[in-house]
């Protein structure tokens, strides 16, 4: 990966998601917290042999298809099941004859729409539903999820690769606008791009050929796409892993769940607002709907980790002069918590000598400064990883001092073998500590990351 002293850096759109557009299979659905394919393939070219590739937080697979194009095998897993089907449906395997056959059925579905007394599927019951799509656009989309269910049979490519084009168009149809860092309507005077009298069935002719561009694309690697909490890795997975690139969630008040709701009700994987609010609060970083009342009366588990650093800043967060201080700083304690989790249970299904690189963001709550990749740095040391490393990435933001960095170690394995018992709880990490890198430390200085510090210097 290319990288700028963090004086000079900028804001790099070619290491963002506008970047995977334009990159057939990567580009077929969006999501903004999707990173870039650039900066996993970067990463991946830093290694030279095959290895076995994880990504534990699988969003759209950037990280398991870019392994598979390279032809690494690899897993991911994912805690929202909409995010499971689309990871499977990105890393398959098309046969000409798939492709041939969902042309035929696109067709056969567009005649089927024509014949004009086809039963529309119900309206999702997404709130405010008339914000996303003008009523025609939303009575096609009615008329042709019902068009595509009646030419295919559930489970089939054909069922899948339509599936996905159906989502692409249903957001080119939508009044949403996706130019801020998440999700939001075009200002109503500009609502819909084109006119009424436009031919919709164009639109979904130019998805379905844009879907089957990238499926013909065949990548060579074998990917495992799992539905599974990335807090408890060793209890679904068996395998030990060479190498792990990920974006866990950022500690930013993100919902993934809100940016990917028209796709979850209108395929089914949503019925109601609450399961999309549980969903959240299952989530690392979950915070929309239920998640924040929930996390009013949320208490940290004091045997798992102590962090004096991260305890600074949460006081600076939770300050009585902020409204919502102590909600917040119970957000943060709780996304670290949960990432202490995962990066324990890591440790049991990485090989020896595996590397890993987490890209992760800072973030500020009331102009608080939280140094999001030093608490992952300070996390990973504590648990036994060696050389940690701490690169700055990206500028996230023109103004404000919000980067993206590559937060990187390795995991010798040796530790863990010497305890009796791996689970990895705060009482047993008093032994010697094994990985306070020397290099890692100068780097990491360098960057103004020292291992553990105050929260005075963070704001
Ligand atoms: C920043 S996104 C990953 C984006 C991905 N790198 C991509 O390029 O699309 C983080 C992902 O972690 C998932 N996630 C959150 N909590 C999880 C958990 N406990 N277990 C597994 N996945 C989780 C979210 O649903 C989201 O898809």
């Amino acid at each position: 990966m290319t990288t700028a002293p963090q004086t000079q850096l900028t804001q790099r759109a070619d290491y963002t998601h506008k970047y995977n557009t334009r990159t057939g299979r990567h580009g077929w659905l969006r999501l903004t917290p999707a990173y870039s394919v650039k900066i996993v393939e970067e990463l991946l070219r830093t290694v030279d042999a095959p290895r076995r590739v994880l990504d534990p937080f699988c969003g759209t697979a950037t990280t398991a298809l870019s392994a598979a194009y390279r032809g690494y095998p690899s897993a991911t897993t994912e805690i929202n099941p909409f995010l499971v089907w689309l990871g499977r449906a990105k890393t398959a395997t098309y046969s000409d004859a798939d492709i041939a056959n969902t042309l035929d059925a696109c067709a056969a579905a567009l005649a089927l729409m024509s014949a004009n007394d086809l039963p529309p599927t119900p309206v999702p019951p997404l709130h405010n539903v008339e914000r996303w799509w003008v009523p025609d656009a939303l009575s096609f989309l009615q008329r042709l999820r019902t068009a595509i269910e009646t030419v295919t049979e559930g489970e089939t490519a054909t069922h899948t690769l339509l599936s996905v084009a159906f989502c692409r168009t249903l957001i080119s149809l939508s009044n949403a606008s996706f130019s801020h860092q998440s999700m939001s309507f075009k200002a109503a005077g500009a609502q819909l791009s084109f006119d009424v009298g436009h031919d919709l069935a164009a639109v979904f002719y130019e998805d379905v050929k844009f879907v089957l561009d990238g499926a013909a694309d065949n990548p060579r690697g074998e990917c495992t796409v799992i539905e599974g909490d990335a807090r408890t890795l060793p209890d679904f997975l068996n395998e030990r892993f060479d190498l792990v690139i990920t974006s866990p969630p950022y500690a930013n008040r993100m919902s993934y769940i809100r940016e990917l709701r028209p796709y979850m009700y209108w395929l089914g994987y949503l019925t109601k607002a609450r399961d999309a609010g549980e969903l959240d609060w299952a989530s690392i970083g979950g915070t929309w709907g239920v998640a924040t009342s929930r996390l009013t009366d949320w208490k940290p588990d004091r045997d798992a980790f102590a962090c004096s650093m991260l305890d600074g800043v949460l006081r600076s967060i939770a300050h009585e002069g902020h409204a919502n201080g102590g909600l917040l700083a119970n957000y943060v304690a709780r996304y670290f918590e949960d990432v202490w989790h995962h990066l324990k249970g890591l440790r049991r299904v990485l090989a020896h000598d595996a590397q890993v690189h987490y890209i992760v963001g800072n973030s500020t709550f009331y102009g608080v400064l939280l140094p999001v990749e030093r608490v992952y740095a300070w996390m990973m040391r504590e648990l036994g990883f060696d050389n940690v490393d701490v690169t700055a990435v990206r500028k996230r933001n023109s103004k404000k001092d919000l980067i993206e960095f590559d937060v990187s170690a390795t995991w010798s394995g040796s530790w863990t073998e010497r305890q009796s018992d791996v689970s990895g709880d705060r009482k047993e990490i008093h032994g010697p500590a094994p990985s306070l890198a020397t290099a890692s430390l100068t780097k990491a200085a360098s960057l103004g990351t020292s291992c553990c510090s105050t929260s005075s210097t963070t704001q």
